[in-house]
């Protein structure tokens, strides 16, 4: 006779995401749970669900009809950006819900990388990208306590963890203008590296480039989102730069650390990207020289103001070419 229930856990999407399913590893390994590495064998299964794209939220309605299909007495709990969402009701008869405000940050995570410790500092976002269906999933900005923050470093420090990545959607909006603070804080701690995701380029304050210029454990790779290097597309994606402003910024970090690289995250078709507009991103991506990109596709996303107000009219051919430009411009550097 089994006496221990098992739980499978599939973690889709960001580093935000892998850090919750560290602490719900950690609430079922409490329970007694024991965890199994194929979803057949388990009597629970947690999806924490992605939603950002199209395909990610497939994926999930996907994952939960083949448990369905394969065992109705697997039990889904389901967590993630789906479950902050009114859609996930229509799940309601096969999942239950989890929301991810209820994962608690007072439990100790059960960290799947030995070396580099994921330490959430903020959650949700207040910005409103008008393409992204965050803020609406994850709810308002709401920033974690600095001490318990600090802790949580000490901690992982403690337990030989040489790396910690602060994450969250905005991490340098943290605090209403403090995130300088506690990355100085952090930074003076044994720590080998700290990185952060993600930053946006609003909130790159002159005091945040002065704390990363002084601490050498700061990761000289920065990652800083441009989404579009074209001012008419950043405005209708309510981004609150322009490529000059944008271009700027870049100038003065690199004047003050010469030795910093940049990453960013670029979404291609968003609606009204003509030929024109596209090639004022490749201008601006030629001028910066980014180390890495991550190329996303727009994709609609019902609830936000952009697949409301309008017709996503770059078709799949032409958002896939456009991906094979910058891929082969920024990642392959091949031009
Ligand atoms: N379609 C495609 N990509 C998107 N992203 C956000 N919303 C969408 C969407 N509707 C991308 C952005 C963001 C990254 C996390 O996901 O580029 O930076
Ligand atoms: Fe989405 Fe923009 Fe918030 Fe990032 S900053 S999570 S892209 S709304």
């Amino acid at each position: 006779m089994r006496l221990k229930k098992s739980f499978y856990i599939k973690t889709f999407g960001c580093l935000q995401n892998r850090a919750d399913s560290e602490r719900v590893k950690a609430f079922y390994w409490n329970r007694s749970f024991s965890e199994v590495k194929d979803w057949k064998k388990a009597d629970l299964v947690i999806i924490n669900s992605c939603v950002v794209r199209e395909s990610a939220e497939n994926r999930v309605y996907g994952l939960i009809d083949n448990i369905k299909k394969f065992d109705k007495k697997i039990k889904i709990v389901l967590t993630g950006c789906l479950a902050g969402l009114e859609r996930a009701k229509i799940l309601a008869d096969k999942v239950e819900i989890l929301p991810i405000k209820e994962i608690s940050y007072e439990i100790k995570p059960l960290r799947e990388d030995r070396e580099t410790a994921l330490i959430p500092i903020s959650f949700g976002c207040d910005n409103f990208c008008s393409y992204c269906i965050v803020p609406y999933a994850r709810g308002r900005e709401k920033s974690r306590k600095e001490a318990e923050i600090l802790k949580e470093v000490d901690e992982a420090i403690e337990n030989n963890f040489k790396k910690v990545i602060l994450i969250g959607q905005n991490v340098n909006s943290y605090a209403k203008g403090g995130f300088a603070k506690l990355l100085a804080k952090v930074a003076k701690r044994r720590v080998e590296k700290i990185s952060f995701v993600s930053s946006n380029p609003w909130d790159f304050s002159d005091k945040l480039i002065a704390v990363i210029a002084k601490h050498k454990n700061i990761d000289r790779l920065i990652h800083l989102p441009l989404q579009s290097g074209d001012d008419e597309i950043l405005k209708k994606m309510n981004r609150k730069y322009s490529a000059k402003q944008y271009l700027a910024l870049v100038k003065k970090i690199r004047e003050k650390i010469p030795e910093v690289e940049f990453s960013t995250d670029i979404l291609i078709g968003f609606p009204g990207e003509d030929k024109k507009a596209f090639a004022n991103t490749i201008g601006l991506c030629k001028k910066i020289g980014f180390k890495l990109a991550y190329l996303n596709k727009y994709s609609p996303r019902a609830g936000t103001v952009s697949a409301k107000l309008y017709k996503d009219d770059v078709s799949t051919e032409e958002k896939k070419r456009r991906w094979k430009v910058l891929d082969k411009l920024i990642n392959k550097k091949l031009s």
